[in-house]
């Protein structure tokens, strides 16, 4: 059983606004390797060697065809409970927002209806040259004739609409990310190392800004130091008994999916 605090759940069933940071860990479950867990993605391929954009560049192909790779996992993946917990949530907070690390559109396709994506989506694709969204078959159809996936359009080359180092996150994400976090009562970080910037921040500062922070790891993160709650344990089990508590705590409604 979990262990959390009565004053976490009680938080959270008189809470305006809840926002919630996520990485990589709550999507473990669904079957998507993390970043820096041991068998995580960065363990089977040098990262600098293919997010970035001279990288792909110079060798487009190989690129495209790592992420059409990425995105077929994800694609094939489903929703785990701890992402349909906080669709769930939606039910007894009036504002919950989802700010994420993660690429995979599961927390969209989960239901959550406030989703901030800090860096991207990988099932979206678009032309470098005139922006336009390419469909995911644009690329699949050139990786598969061994050719660069190019716009249809403009004959721009097609890449991931994916943050890759060196490249500035989304502002508009950050605008909300950093408006979510100034505007929550409670702040949960699951599944997240909390060591990339600047989104390992914001737990530190929603905390400053008179937020309860409470965090869901099987691990400690690099703000385990900095919150109000630790809780040990992988967010599909931890999550839907959190949300099942706070729905009870809210007069008995109906228990999470
Ligand atoms: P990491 O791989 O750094 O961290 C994953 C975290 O999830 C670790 O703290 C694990 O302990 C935890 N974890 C593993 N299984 C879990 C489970 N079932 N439930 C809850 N937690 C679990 O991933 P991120 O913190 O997301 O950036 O990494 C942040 C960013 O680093 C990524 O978005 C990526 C990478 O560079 C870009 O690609 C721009």
């Amino acid at each position: 059983m979990p262990d959390f605090s009565d004053a976490l759940v009680d938080r959270l069933s008189r809470a305006d606004h809840v926002a919630v940071l996520t990485g990589a860990g709550i999507s473990a479950e669904s079957g998507i390797s993390t970043f820096r867990d041991p068998d995580g993605l960065w363990e089977e391929f040098e990262p600098q060697e293919l997010a970035n954009v001279e990288a792909f560049l110079d060798n487009p192909e190989l690129v495209q065809g790592w992420y059409r790779h990425r995105r077929q996992v994800v694609e094939e993946a489903e929703p785990n409970a701890g992402h349909r917990a906080l669709a769930a949530l939606e039910a007894h907070v009036p504002a919950v927002s989802v700010v994420t690390q993660n690429v995979d559109d599961l927390h969209n396709r989960a239901g959550s209806s406030t989703v901030i994506e800090l860096h991207g989506n990988i099932t979206h694709n678009y032309c470098v040259d005139c922006e336009r969204d390419a469909a995911p078959g644009t690329v699949d159809a050139a990786i598969q004739h061994g050719q660069p996936a190019r716009c249809p359009d403009c004959d721009g080359l097609i890449r991931p609409d994916v943050v890759w180092f060196g490249e500035m996150l989304p502002p508009d994400a950050v605008e909300r990310a950093d408006a979510a976090t100034a505007q929550a009562d409670v702040f949960l970080s699951v599944g997240t190392s909390a060591v990339v910037y600047p989104a390992a921040r914001y737990p530190v500062v929603a905390r400053e800004q008179g937020a309860y922070v409470a965090e869901v790891n099987p691990d400690t993160t690099g703000v385990t130091d900095a919150v109000d709650e630790s809780i040990r344990g992988p967010a599909g089990e931890v999550l839907p008994v959190l949300v099942d508590a706070v729905a009870d705590s809210d007069g008995g409604a109906e228990p999470t999916p």
